[in-house]
């Protein structure tokens, strides 16, 4: 396998297409939407794009906090967490991308829990 997570989920224009719909899952999330009552849309979804190409390796364009910064003080619970990682999932499968790479994003953003649980 020598194709970067970044090029087989699409590159920029994939990731930007499934960073979106992440956001608009989460925004009719009854369990998290409240969550993001505050934030701008287009910046939420900006974050994630932004966060994703550059942790899968795509180009460094992230500018924003580390997740450990980011969430400190929510409270975040399990079932927020859960959520969460439906959106991502559902996203995913909505933008046809492949069970192998669903199960590599699945586990990316798992691995980040405790940076953003407890913290
Ligand atoms: C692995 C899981 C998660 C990842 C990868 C992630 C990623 C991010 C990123 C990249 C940002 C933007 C930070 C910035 O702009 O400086 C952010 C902000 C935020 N996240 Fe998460 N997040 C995760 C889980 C969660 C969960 C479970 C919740 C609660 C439901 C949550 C709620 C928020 C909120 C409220 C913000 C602030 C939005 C704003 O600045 O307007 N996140 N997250």
């Amino acid at each position: 396998m020598s194709e970067s997570l970044y090029e087989r989920l699409g590159g920029t224009e994939g990731i930007t297409n499934i960073a979106n719909d992440v956001i608009d899952n989460h925004l009719a999330n009854q369990a998290i939407a409240k969550r993001f009552e505050n934030s701008a849309p287009s910046k939420l979804k900006n974050a994630a794009a932004t966060f994703f190409i550059a942790g899968t390796g795509g180009p460094d364009v992230y500018k924003g906090k580390d997740m450990l910064a980011a969430h400190k003080g929510m409270n975040i619970s399990n079932a927020e967490f859960m959520a969460v990682l439906d959106d991502a999932l559902d996203a995913l499968a909505k933008n046809n991308i492949g069970q192998r790479e669903q199960e590599e994003v699945l586990f990316v953003l798992y691995s980040m829990r405790s940076q953003v649980m407890f913290v």
